[in-house]
């Protein structure tokens, strides 16, 4: 064993608990959407990112059944090679015309998504500007491409304008709606500006896809933004269509590119095609219905109603944060939240910046009015 490399990951991971950071995984026992059971205990669940309940939607299940039946557990291939399926293709033609968008690409995840969107579609002569607040998927894409990096401050149109005016070839990459602060840009206005500067607009809409706009198409349709006005936009499968894997939407010409240069599809296993069926169930129910994302909204007005007077951060979405400063505090917190029920992660650094570690409170359709009174009043008590 080469211990000197051994020793080194030992001191960073006793540094990482000393400082509090440590991350433990904790194994579900169940989850049905409202509930988790972890250890023989129920909680109240508010750390999910089902906000529709589809995880577990009866109907959902049945399809990623019948496509297992249909099309077998794994696709066999990468895309270009045999890992193509019909119901792949389905997926991705009903994509499309559910957003307004000429082509495509599923990807095995969100994260493998933004690597293959910024580093295929940047190179160094452009520039990425990003939000300050980016998911680590979209700051490491960055990183690591050939491109220049600026970050502009969050939701910052006039930061952004600053920037735009000083860089060469600017490409500008924001979210729908900010995983850890639930709040959204303007992105009319930002548009406005990336048009006025000839510079690509590229979205994550990870937590705005299913929840916002109409039949759920996301930030911009909510913004009333056509789609096709974006250069390409990324989601996910795995927070409100309820499964995994993700994909990247907008021209022909710009997927066409990603297709050919996008490492991470054409290297990679295409999506299990028994996912892909649920995810199109998923999006049936999600355009079809309405009631989840009704319920949904009036869970998000109870809970602000309710904790007006708890510092949360300016978010309407389903993402509700409040911040509580040091790593102690947070996990302290979250754990007397654990002994009356509540299941309420502490989000710590890295994920947050230093001294805003904070509880991220997500609601979701299948929570009852009830749950988010009880919610409330357990974190008056704690807090
Ligand atoms: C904003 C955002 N982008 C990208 C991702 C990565 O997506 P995935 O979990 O599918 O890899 C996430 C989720 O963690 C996210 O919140």
């Amino acid at each position: 064993m080469p211990q000197a490399k051994l020793a080194q990951l030992s001191q960073a991971l006793e540094q990482r608990a000393a400082q509090q950071l440590l991350r433990v995984p904790v194994t579900l026992e169940r989850y049905d959407g409202r509930l988790l059971v972890v250890a023989g205990k129920s909680y109240l669940n508010f750390s999910a990112n089902d906000y529709l309940g589809l995880a577990t939607e009866p109907q959902v299940l049945q399809a990623f059944a019948e496509g297992a039946a249909r099309f077998g557990a794994g696709s066999s291939g990468s895309p270009l090679v045999t890992g193509q399926h019909a119901v792949h293709q389905q997926l991705s033609d009903s994509l499309a015309d559910w957003l307004g968008v000429e082509r495509v690409l599923l990807f095995s995840s969100g994260f493998a998504a933004n690597q293959a969107m910024l580093l295929s579609l940047s190179n160094k002569t452009d520039t990425l500007l990003l939000d300050k607040l980016s998911h680590a998927s979209l700051i490491d894409a960055a990183l690591h491409s050939e491109a220049g990096l600026k970050r502009f401050a969050h939701n910052d149109i006039a930061a952004l304008q600053n920037l735009l005016g000083r860089v060469s070839q600017p490409m500008v990459v924001t979210e729908g709606v900010f995983s850890m602060d639930g709040d959204s840009p303007d992105l009319p206005a930002m548009l406005a500006l990336c048009q006025r500067y000839d510079a690509p607009l590229l979205l994550d809409d990870a937590h705005g896809l299913g929840v916002l706009g109409p039949q759920g198409r996301g930030t911009a349709a909510a913004q009333g933004l056509s789609q096709s006005a974006l250069f390409c936009t990324m989601a996910n499968f795995g927070k409100a269509l309820g499964s995994g894997g993700a994909f990247i939407g907008g021209s022909k010409t710009v997927l066409d590119y990603i297709e050919q240069f996008g490492r991470h599809y054409i290297y990679s296993t295409a999506l299990p095609p028994p996912l892909c069926a649920a995810v199109l169930k998923s999006i049936e129910l999600c355009r079809a219905d309405n009631w989840r994302r009704d319920k949904l909204y009036s869970n998000i007005v109870l809970f602000r109603t309710l904790a007006a007077d708890l510092a949360l951060l300016n978010s309407q979405s389903a993402i509700q944060g409040v911040v509580l400063g040091s790593s102690e505090r947070a996990l302290a917190v979250s754990n007397q939240l654990k002994q009356q029920g509540i299941w309420l992660s502490a989000i710590r650094p890295p994920t947050v910046p230093q001294g805003s570690a904070r509880l991220r409170i997500t609601l979701s359709a299948a929570h009852t009015a009830d749950d988010i009174t009880l919610l409330v009043q357990q974190l008056r008590q704690v807090l």
